[in-house]
């Protein structure tokens, strides 16, 4: 991965529909994806992969009215990823956290494994009760899948360009979403870019001294 040329790159807006991530390629960055930690390892998402035409119409078409110039970059992308959400915390998701954990024998031993299902179930409660924000967390850690994801994505060669246009309520609905227990948080656009229209000026942000302070 070339961090120079990341640094110096606008992200791609336009990709070019007649280029095809191969799914070897694909393979790879779902099999990273899906290794993305979480806090507590909570594992909170749900992730629909559209590459067919069909799929990729759907969403464009239910992206909501004020968005809707944002269907073009779907269509040509060669995968959109719909990154959902859990509302909640439900009991049997929390159960199928740990069962996972003990058949994959992520602990030395029951007692630290039984021991991390209290801290966590302590934890989850702080966020239902005293922050009342475990929506808001749990989506945090999908934007932390996404740039995980952002950056797996360059290092296979593929653009990744997150969408937040778009109304969660059509999305949510055009594909069932909220019947799971879960809603749309972010959408990942990934291909090859359409070099005719992607920017070659420099990116603009803050100079290090508003970024940064060290002490
Ligand atoms: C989380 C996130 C969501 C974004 N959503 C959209 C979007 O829905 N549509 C769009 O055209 N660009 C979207 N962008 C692109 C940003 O507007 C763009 O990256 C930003 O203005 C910086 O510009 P640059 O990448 O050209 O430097 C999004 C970028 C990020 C990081």
């Amino acid at each position: 991965m070339d961090l120079d040329t990341i640094m110096n790159k606008h992200l791609s807006r336009y990709f070019d529909g007649s280029k095809t991530i191969t799914e070897e390629t694909l393979q790879k960055l779902l099999k990273f994806l899906r290794s993305a930690p979480t806090s507590t390892n909570i594992q909170p998402n749900h992730f629909y992969v559209l590459s067919t035409r069909e799929g990729k119409e759907k969403l464009a078409a239910n992206l909501g009215e004020r968005f809707a110039d944002n269907g073009e970059k779907i269509l040509n992308a060669s995968h959109t990823i719909i990154m959902t959400t859990r509302a909640d915390v439900p009991e049997h998701h929390l159960e199928s956290v740990f069962a996972k954990e003990r058949v994959d024998g992520r602990f030395p031993d029951l007692t630290k494994q039984e021991r991390w299902e209290y801290m966590t179930r302590d934890f989850v409660n702080l966020r239902n009760y005293t922050y009342k924000d475990t929506h808001h967390w749990m989506e945090k850690q999908t934007y932390m899948v996404m740039g995980l994801t952002m950056m797996a994505a360059a290092e296979l060669g593929v653009e990744a360009m997150p969408l937040e246009g778009f109304d969660p309520v059509t999305v949510d609905k055009a594909f069932n979403i909220r019947e799971t227990g879960h809603t749309t948080t972010v959408l990942l656009a990934l291909g090859y870019p359409d070099e005719a229209k992607q920017y070659k000026t420099p990116v603009s942000r803050f100079e290090p001294e508003r970024l940064f302070t060290f002490a």
